[in-house]
């Protein structure tokens, strides 16, 4: 969060950074690519010189699961790099190339953004003098590698999916001496200023860069996190997409500055196949984006494919990416799909799935910066139960602990942590608590005198420790890189440690950037120095994921690994899904806020991170009541559903507004209620096979080209088509129908839709333009109430969606929502088809946990008004069932089957 005023020590940090405006960013903060002065230097290389890299041809060996080989750079003698290529399970790829021998600097590699060591996959070789051909087993992948210059050719099927260092932009600056006497043309290497800072960059130049043809893609995606259209666009006359996480105070929209994280993850889709590619590196990185669709100066894809051996560039109509790196390794992925689950899953079985979240994650969360005190924290609770409002967690930011000191309590406005706590719990209600990286360098704070007295501080690059401001004043910042500091923060969460927590209080990472108000960038210095001798400039992106790592273990340790931890953190990184949410950060109360947070989120989601919301409201200014409403709307359908806002904003818990707000804010976020049996059996999925919980159309629809570019709506599985209003005062809105082979039932009239294409749909306030998708079965729970703990056990209701075919099939998950026994096999999993007009429920894993639960209603929409009974079948006999049918609406109602959740039984309608 972020503020003007109200802190003596951000005094400073307003003269800085609020002073020019406060209404939007100072784009002046921030670098471009032409002050960042690798990105320059990588970016000004030119396509038509012939790479400077190749291979030397009496060094490649290949043992049975990976190849090498050295590569020499002509334009510097004696420089040489280790290429090494990996073929991988699941038809993936790995190159990893490093400098030789002993070198000046350890280069980093970022290994904690991998889940686990990657799993070899075997491959043949066959060679001649120019050309070395690879080809991976079991599965149709070819590769092959020409020697000079080094380039990449991956066939997928015989068909040509991906060129490397086609374009002749790989780059590699091995470290080197400084030079007596620095050139005119190297002096931004060895040095370089921004603003009133010096970066001394005493290890000089140290860029990595390679490009990449998405030879069988149209459109692009990933790379979060930007503020921008889900598609990318071309970065031709625009700066590159920019990854160096930053606090960025009111961001701006629909530009591809850097934001809070960075996963640099690209997905490339066509109608025929997708693939991606994973950079693994941690440095500040841009990437150029060219030759997509959505590129005006795009024509049409050119056939043949000429020379590609031979080396020629390749034609600017397909899709590139040119990806360059301030130092650290080359070391990327390739992912072949071919289709965009498989391509999900394969990069899944690399940075990993977010675990099962505690269920009540799920549910909506209730921040604000600040509760002020114990007994507001008891108002706005008991409100919700004055409004009929179901709400999950309370949310406590920066200003409940003593002076700015994480792990500790304002003596006086929260003076009795625990009661308040044990009254949310009462309810079935948790709290979560802000613990941010820097830490107050008070002599009478704990923490700092052990990180003094124990060494756990980030260094200047002279070893003495950093200091920098942020909320506390004077502050320091953990190396999370130091396994000692590890330890240390793991043991700060422990009961005895953390004083006033309880099991039922959960964690907020945040400014983990990490944000340093009187920093450059508002951030950390690139030339501070980290445990094992590595600059800030190497790891700077991972800074915040080394501290989730951290929290997680120490949520998880202090209760033995009983139960599942809940974090949410701003910073984020490839891999940071395995431990925590993320939110899109310091967002504006605007309906361009309201609909960028859709496809910001969708970026999150095709790259690993699901778990993925945005405040609701705004979190600066103040929401008028309909775009409230309509934030509200559009939350509920994502998965991190929490309202929050800035200190100086007028409060807005959902009854300050009016009667019909309140009312309307209840129905959706009730709503929400209703479907979390939906979204806990899509994220017990995505921890099993990385499937996105929300997703782009596309990815349902692979090959209808006119959803490729489509980031106003998604589906939320494979069920729901969601498609939030997010435009002020609008009577109708187009929705876009997929699938020409589809029919799709309105949420709430149940009217079946069969066209392919745009439909208006009316809007009036309160109509969310929702729509389950003919063909699938949602479980539900239709008896909200004031929390999701306290509807555990609560029955279900089943909601069918007669496809074209007359066929149904959903799925349903449950276990005790907040333990790891589900890891023992403590679930049950069910799945459920509609055909020959009976609903067959498949219990195929039952008899290791016990649920209360039943089944109290299948309703079964898009029905003929033909069946007038219906009769349920079990092992232990058959009953008749009573039956309601809605001629208007053709859904018909089978009440009370009564048999408990976790059973094989059959409904046949009569
Ligand atoms: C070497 O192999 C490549 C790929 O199979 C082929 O295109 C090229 O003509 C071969 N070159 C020679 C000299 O045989
Ligand atoms: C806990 O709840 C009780 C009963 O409503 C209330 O009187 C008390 O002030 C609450 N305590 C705290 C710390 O919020
Ligand atoms: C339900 O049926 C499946 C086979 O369709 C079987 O594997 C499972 O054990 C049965 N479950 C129960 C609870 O009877």
């Amino acid at each position: 969060m972020k503020i003007i005023g109200r802190f003596l020590l951000a005094i400073i940090y307003l003269v800085i950074f609020v002073s020019n405006s406060v209404d939007s960013v100072d784009r002046h903060n921030f670098k471009t690519c032409d002050q960042s002065n690798f990105c320059k230097r990588c970016r000004s290389m030119s396509k038509n010189q012939i790479s400077p890299f190749q291979l030397v041809p009496d060094s490649v060996s290949l043992t049975d699961k990976y190849l090498e080989a050295v590569i020499t750079n002509t334009k510097y003698e004696g420089v040489y790099l280790r290429m090494r290529l990996d073929g991988l399970r699941d038809s993936t790829l790995r190159v990893r190339i490093n400098e030789d021998g002993k070198q000046l600097y350890n280069r980093f590699q970022p290994v904690h953004a991998l889940a686990s060591e990657p799993i070899p996959q075997s491959m043949t070789m066959a060679r001649n003098e120019t050309t070395i051909e690879l080809e991976l087993e079991q599965s149709t992948i070819k590769v092959y590698i020409t020697i000079a210059p080094f380039k990449l050719i991956v066939y997928v099927n015989d068909e040509l999916a991906m060129l490397v260092n086609s374009n002749n932009l790989m780059q590699f600056e091995h470290y080197r001496p400084k030079p007596e006497s620095i050139p005119d043309n190297e002096v931004g290497s060895w040095e370089e200023f921004f603003k009133e800072h010096q970066d001394s960059k005493p290890r000089g130049p140290s860029a990595v860069a390679m490009d990449f043809t998405l030879y069988s893609s149209s459109n692009l995606y990933g790379l979060p996190e930007h503020a921008d259209s889900f598609s990318l666009k071309g970065t031709s006359g625009n700066d590159p997409y920019r990854f160096y996480n930053l606090d960025v105070f009111e961001y701006e929209l629909y530009n591809g500055m850097a934001l809070y994280g960075a996963v640099p993850f690209l997905m490339g889709h066509g109608k025929k196949n997708s693939i991606g590619i994973f950079w693994l590196n941690a440095a500040e990185t841009w990437v150029d984006i060219s030759g997509v669709k959505s590129d005006a100066d795009r024509t049409s894809v050119v056939e043949s494919i000429v020379n590609l051996v031979s080396g020629s560039s390749v034609d600017k109509e397909v899709p590139q990416a040119h990806f360059m790196s301030e130092s650290g390794i080359i070391d990327f992925f390739i992912v072949l799909g071919p289709k965009p689950l498989d391509v999900t899953r394969q990069y899944s079985s690399l940075t990993g799935t977010a675990p099962l979240p505690p269920l009540f994650s799920l549910a909506y969360h209730q921040c604000r910066w600040n509760y002020n005190d114990q007994k507001d924290v008891h108002n706005v609770e008991t409100n919700f139960d004055v409004y009929d409002i179901p709400m999950d967690v309370m949310w406590l930011d920066i200003e409940h602990t003593d002076s700015k000191k994480y792990f500790t309590w304002d003596p006086i406005k929260f003076s009795n942590p625990v009661e308040m706590i044990n009254n949310l719990t009462s309810k079935g209600r948790k709290l979560v608590t802000i613990v941010d990286p820097h830490i107050k360098r008070d002599s009478n704070y704990f923490l700092h005198n052990d990180a003094i007295s124990n060494d756990l501080y980030v260094k200047n690059k002279d070893g003495s420790v950093y200091e920098g401001w942020c909320w506390p004043g004077s502050s320091s910042y953990l190396d999370f890189l130091n396994p000692k500091v590890q330890e240390y923060y793991i043991s700060r969460f422990a009961f005895n440690n953390y004083l006033g927590s309880t099991e039922d209080l959960y964690i907020w990472n945040d400014m983990n950037e990490p944000s340093v108000f009187n920093g450059p960038e508002v951030t950390m210095p690139k030339d501070c120095v980290h445990h094992g001798d590595y600059e800030h400039r190497d790891i700077h992106n991972i800074y915040g994921l080394l501290q989730v790592m951290s929290t997680y273990e120490g949520l998880l340790k202090r209760t033995s690994g009983k139960k599942r931890p809940f974090i949410l953190t701003r910073s984020h990184f490839a891999g940071t899904q395995r431990f925590a949410a993320v939110w899109t950060g310091d967002n504006i109360a605007d309906w361009q806020h309201l609909k960028i947070s859709l496809p910001m989120c969708l970026s999150l989601a095709i790259s690993g991170i699901s778990f993925c919301g945005a405040d609701v409201g705004g979190f600066f200014n103040n929401p008028d009541k309909e775009l409230f409403i309509r934030w509200y709307q559009a939350g509920t359908y994502l998965p991190f559903f929490r309202g929050h806002s800035h200190i100086d904003t007028k409060r807005r818990e959902p009854w300050l507004f009016d009667k019909q707000t309140t009312s309307l804010v209840r129905d959706t976020i009730r709503t929400r209620y209703t479907l979390l049996p939906l979204w806990y059996t899509l994220f017990k999925t995505h921890e099993l096979t990385g499937a996105p919980v929300i997703r782009p159309l596309f990815f349902e629809f692979p090959s209808e080209e006119n959803v490729f570019g489509i980031d106003y709506e998604f589906m939320v599985g494979n069920s729901l088509l969601v498609c939030p209003v997010t435009k002020p005062n609008v009577q109708e809105i187009s929705v876009y129908f997929p699938g020409n082979d589809e029919v799709w039932y309105d949420r709430d009239s149940h009217q079946p839709i069969k066209t392919n294409g745009p439909i208006k749909i009316q809007v009036p306030i309160n109509k969310v333009p929702v729509y389950q998708r003919g063909g699938t079965i949602i479980p539900t729970k239709q008896r909200v109430r004031r929390s999701s703990v306290v509807m555990r056990d609560d029955p279900y209701t089943l909601v069918v969606a007669i496809g074209l075919k007359g066929t149904a099939k959903g799925n349903l998950y449950v276990d005790d929502e907040e333990s790891f026994e589900y890891r023992d096999g403590k679930f049950v999993y069910i799945e459920y088809e509609f055909i020959n007009n009976q609903l067959i429920s498949k219990c195929i894993h039952c008899n290791t946990f016990n649920t209360n639960s039943w089944l109290e209603k299948v309703m079964v929409v898009g029905i003929p008004s033909v069946f007038t009974k219906a009769s349920i079948h079990t092992v232990e006999g058959s009953t008749e069932l009573s039956v309601l049918y809605s001629a208007s609406n053709q859904v018909l109602t089978i009440r009370k089957p009564a048999v408990g959740i976790a059973q094989n039984w059959t409904i046949t309608l009569l």
